[in-house]
């Protein structure tokens, strides 16, 4: 039975070596951050999701920085690292990655670090249009009403694709051809190798330019043109571009979502880092960001304004406008936050608990049902479940130096500005009289009462007039 031979693996190269002068920053282009994750890791995972492995980042400027941010942003990715010293131009740079593709003989992707909008059905439509035609070489090319600034397409009388020429080695006559190269390349293990050791840096740029490439596949074998959308392709090259892909990638995101059973309010209003889940059903008020590793479960609503990272939500929790998680923090099944809640690291917020306007919360566990609901500070603190925790209640986690634990007991009632001087624990179902400042524990079922006895003088206000005319 005849058989077809396996089909070889798919490697990838991703240019990420040039400054990014345009950016006019002190931080390399690619790592600008986008959607919460720097600017190269979106063609890297492109690249990943088509099924190459390795891909090999192409780094060169603040090259150490950048390794170690994509190391950071894909950390089980089958990535390596080749240096290129000095940007003589994108030849030269993927020449650079030849050592760490040593062995690899199937097709070569080659993408660009700057170009947040590829989608990976897009990558693979050049990966598969170079097997099908069994040609050396694929590449994508947009039509541009002005294509200023791209290397050109340039066909043979058959239309076929001959060559690449840059805007500053091209005649007038080629400068109004509207086709360009959109940089997005698949091409033979093979033939690339023998091709790039011939490129040659004769042009207006004194670069090695790996668009030359065109031209040798054409004079051997061929080339494939694949037309692709001239959003995918744009690179970002300054701080407006940034913006402009930011705010693609956002829109995307919001009607994916929509699909998904999300109700978005205004989808133009709505911030959404990569990775973050929300689950059916859930309600988005505008002007709300969601960052890292959150996760909102089935029915949540989110109000207006809100900041959540790093949040776990359960089913069913309404978070009121302009409340701030600052997680890791994790909120259970029915909860209530909100207005303006705080909710810092290392809060675990149990069923059904009401959190409210200005209460801040901060390595605290709350129980089922408990409620805070105004104006608190509850820090280093294990509250139990069915606890009231009035308005202006204070524990005080920090005695200069070190941090201390207040524990309350389920059922427990603290009056409003209460101050908990901790270490101390407060026992289950014990009541604690507002105003009070306590040091001491409280056993079970107590009233504590830590307050100064109040004093009435009667009719002190008319003999006090009295003296003064
Ligand atoms: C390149 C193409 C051009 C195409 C355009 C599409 C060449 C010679 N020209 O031009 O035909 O229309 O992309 O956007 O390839 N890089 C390195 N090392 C270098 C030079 C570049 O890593 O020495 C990286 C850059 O960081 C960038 C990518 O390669 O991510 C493309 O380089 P860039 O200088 O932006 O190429 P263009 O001049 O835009
Ligand atoms: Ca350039």
């Amino acid at each position: 039975m005849p058989r077809t031979p396996p089909r070889a693996p798919l490697a990838a190269i991703v240019l990420a070596a040039g400054k990014g002068t345009r950016m006019k920053s002190a931080t390399a282009k690619v790592l600008h951050p986008l959607g919460g994750k720097p600017l190269a890791w979106y063609p890297i995972t492109r690249a990943l999701e088509a099924g190459a492995s390795p891909v090999v980042v192409v780094v060169g400027h603040q090259a150490e920085a950048v390794e170690a941010a994509l190391r950071a942003a894909l950390p089980d990715a089958p990535l390596r690292f080749a240096v290129q010293a000095e940007q003589q131009g994108t030849a030269h740079a993927v020449l650079a990655a030849r050592p760490a593709l040593r062995g690899v003989r199937g097709p070569v992707a080659i993408l660009s670090g700057d170009t947040p909008l590829l989608r990976t059905g897009t990558l693979r439509a050049v990966v598969t249009a170079r097997s099908r035609s069994r040609r050396p070489l694929a590449f994508a090319t947009m039509d541009l009403a002005e294509p200023r600034g791209y290397g050109r397409v340039l066909r043979d009388g058959a239309g076929r694709p001959a060559r690449v020429v840059e805007e500053k080695d091209a005649s007038g006559e080629e400068r109004a051809v509207r086709e360009v190269n959109a940089g997005l390349y698949c091409a033979d293990a093979g033939f690339l190798w023998k091709a790039l050791a011939r490129v040659d840096a004769k042009n207006a740029q004194g670069e090695f330019y790996l668009t030359d490439l065109v031209a040798m596949a054409a004079r051997g074998g061929g080339a494939v043109a694949v037309a692709v959308d001239p959003l995918e392709a744009s690179g970002v090259n300054d701080r407006e571009e940034l913006a402009r892909a930011g705010a693609v990638l956002q829109r995307r995101r919001a009607s994916a979502l929509m699909k998904a059973g999300v109700t978005i309010e205004v989808p133009e209003r709505f911030l959404c880092d990569e990775g973050v889940e929300i689950a059916a059903d859930v309600a988005i008020e505008p002007d709300v960001r969601l960052r890292g590793a959150t996760r909102i479960g089935p029915g949540c609503r989110l109000g207006q304004g809100s900041v959540l990272a790093d949040a776990v939500l359960a089913a069913g929790v309404t978070v009121r406008p302009y409340t701030v998680i600052e997680g890791p923090a994790t909120v259970g099944q029915g909860a209530i936050l909100g207005p303006f809640s705080r909710i810092r690291p290392g809060s675990e917020l149990g069923e059904q608990v009401h959190v409210g306007n200005f209460v801040e919360t901060k390595k605290a566990r709350l129980g089922k049902g408990s409620k805070a609901n105004h104006l608190a500070y509850l820090g280093d603190a294990v509250v139990g479940a069915g606890v009231n925790v009035g308005a202006g209640t204070i524990t005080c986690n920090y005695d200069g130096e070190k941090k201390h634990e207040t524990r309350i007991g389920d059922g427990a009632f603290i009056g409003s500005d209460s101050i908990l001087v901790a270490p101390i624990e407060i026992g289950a179902g014990a009541y604690v009289a507002a105003g009070s400042t306590l040091t001491d524990a409280v056993p079970a079922g107590a009233l504590a009462l830590g307050r100064a006895k109040q004093v009435n003088k009667e009719g002190w206000v008319a003999r006090m007039k009295a003296r003064k005319v």
